[in-house]
């Protein structure tokens, strides 16, 4: 990425309306309270396709509506081979994301791949899909993002701040 440009991140998951929804309304929350809206750009898509054009799960709607996040205008969409061109960094949230990634990467493109809560905190940990679970899994699901989220900010923050500051 140059310096002065926007860096661009596509959250990655399954279905596109549980977790990556999440992290995409999450992250953009944190970049907009730190008044860094002009240097991300931010974006969501699923390995699948089975959900395409569909609103986030109302659970996932519901817990970040709680902490005042409104995921409500979002779409399903699948990532695409042009994804990996169009975005610096494509973060799977589980293990099997990001091998769907790396299957469908263009050559020379691999390294733009990486597991969200590894990535950002260091720590390897799959953020578990909350699809067939409770509306407690989102709870859960919503706090392991928005600290990997924090995470995330900082360690970018620095990259995309530029030379003039
Ligand atoms: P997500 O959750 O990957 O976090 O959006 C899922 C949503 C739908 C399905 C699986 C996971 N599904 O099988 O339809």
């Amino acid at each position: 990425m140059m310096q002065n440009e926007k860096m661009s991140i596509l959250f990655v998951c399954l279905g596109n309306i549980c977790r990556s929804p999440l992290a995409e309304g999450v992250f953009r929350d944190i970049v907009t309270a730190n008044g860094a809206q002009d240097r991300f750009h931010i974006d969501s898509a699923g390995t699948g396709n089975w959900h395409r054009g569909n609103p986030p799960d109302r659970r996932s709607v519901e817990v970040a509506g709680r902490y005042g996040i409104d995921l409500s205008g979002l779409r399903a969409r699948q990532v695409t081979r042009g994804d990996f061109d169009r975005f610096d960094l494509l973060l799977g949230m589980d293990g099997d994301n990001v091998a769907a990634l790396a299957e469908l990467a263009p050559p020379g493109r691999q390294d733009r791949i990486a597991q969200f809560h590894e990535f950002s905190t260091g720590v390897p940990r799959d953020v578990p899909d909350p699809y067939y679970g409770g509306e407690d899994g989102f709870e859960t699901v919503y706090r392991l993002i928005r600290a990997a989220a924090g995470s995330l900010f900082e360690k970018l923050a620095a990259e995309t701040r530029g030379v003039s500051g």
